[in-house]
């Protein structure tokens, strides 16, 4: 399964914070705000990345980020001219994916709960057709809404909706199978000009193969659009990293974890962050996953 991550977008609400800087660069809590969707692509077993981003904002990524290798995956990098919706990204993609499956994640948006990796593994192994996450919120008019059958499987599906048929907002992770790259480029803009995600994801419950799984009571699901949901994330990572001594989204040790790198390079990692607790952190969490043997 190839993934991306959609970090492009104008990012207007955050001005002047994002006048010069991409949001996806942006510090939630101790990281870049990318360091967290990337590490959900690493854990559902994604090796290779492909970063849209906006062409102002190339040397950025490719500067705290490069090729992937350190961290035993490929990232490649493409832009997004004009945020023309989530759905672009598909297409702008089309080449990376090829005949693959693709998983597409928001860049401002962070999973973190209990057994999210089996959740993600699941997902992957038993895709057919679309598989989209759910998260029940109180509000869940500025998302999109879905609901499902018994079976899991997604029965509707509304963007945005004024009168939401149930409060499980659609996540920014979606998985597909290698038939997105033909649905997405038969997709029309809609009325605010974008390429819809939910019309992708649509044309998938209209062939009864799209499924929910809903991300239950216990998981955090956050997203970063306005100052007051960036410093909320911020607080959320700061909190539950002072109380347990974990970080989140340490890219360093997902990728030690998943097996993309060996302990002795995941201390190199560590020790080129010297000075910093977080790089502190890297080499501990190495010296702790095992003697550091030669890479
Ligand atoms: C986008 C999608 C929406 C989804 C949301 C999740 O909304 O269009 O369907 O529920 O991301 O973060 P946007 O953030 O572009 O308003």
């Amino acid at each position: 399964m190839k993934g991306i991550v959609l970090a492009g977008g104008s990012a207007t609400r955050l001005r002047p914070l994002t006048s010069t800087l991409s949001k996806h660069i942006l510090p939630v809590y101790d990281k870049p705000m990318i360091y967290y969707p990337l590490s959900v692509l690493m854990l559902a077993g994604v090796r290779d990345v492909l970063i849209v981003h906006r062409a102002h904002h190339a040397g950025l990524f490719r500067e705290l980020l490069g090729d992937g290798s350190h961290l035993g995956i490929h990232i490649e990098y493409a832009e997004q001219d004009e945020p023309n919706g989530i759905a672009e990204a598909l297409i702008i993609g089309a080449d990376f994916i090829g005949d693959d499956q693709v998983a597409l994640v928001l860049g401002d948006n962070i999973f973190h709960g209990p057994r999210f990796t089996k959740v993600l593994g699941d997902s992957a192994r038993e895709l057919d057709g679309c598989a989209l996450f759910g998260y029940w919120v109180s509000d869940p008019r500025s998302y999109a809404v879905g609901e499902t059958g018994p079976d899991g499987r997604l029965v509707s599906l509304e963007e945005k909706p004024d009168r939401p048929r149930s409060n499980l907002a659609v996540t920014g992770l979606y998985m597909y199978d290698s038939d997105v790259v033909g649905i997405a480029k038969n997709m029309v803009p809609s009325a605010r000009g974008e390429l819809e995600i939910t019309d992708v994801n649509r044309a998938y419950l209209e062939q009864g193969r799209a499924r929910l799984t809903e991300l239950g009571r216990g998981f955090a699901w956050l997203d970063m659009g306005t100052q007051e949901s960036l410093l909320h994330a911020g607080q959320y990572v700061q909190l539950l990293e002072q109380r347990q001594g974990e970080r989140i989204a340490c890219i360093e040790e997902v990728a030690l974890n998943c097996g993309f790198i060996s302990p002795a390079q995941c201390r190199r990692l560590g020790e080129q962050l010297s000075g910093s607790a977080y790089g502190s952190y890297v080499c501990h969490i190495a010296d702790r996953h095992g003697p550091a043997t030669a890479a």
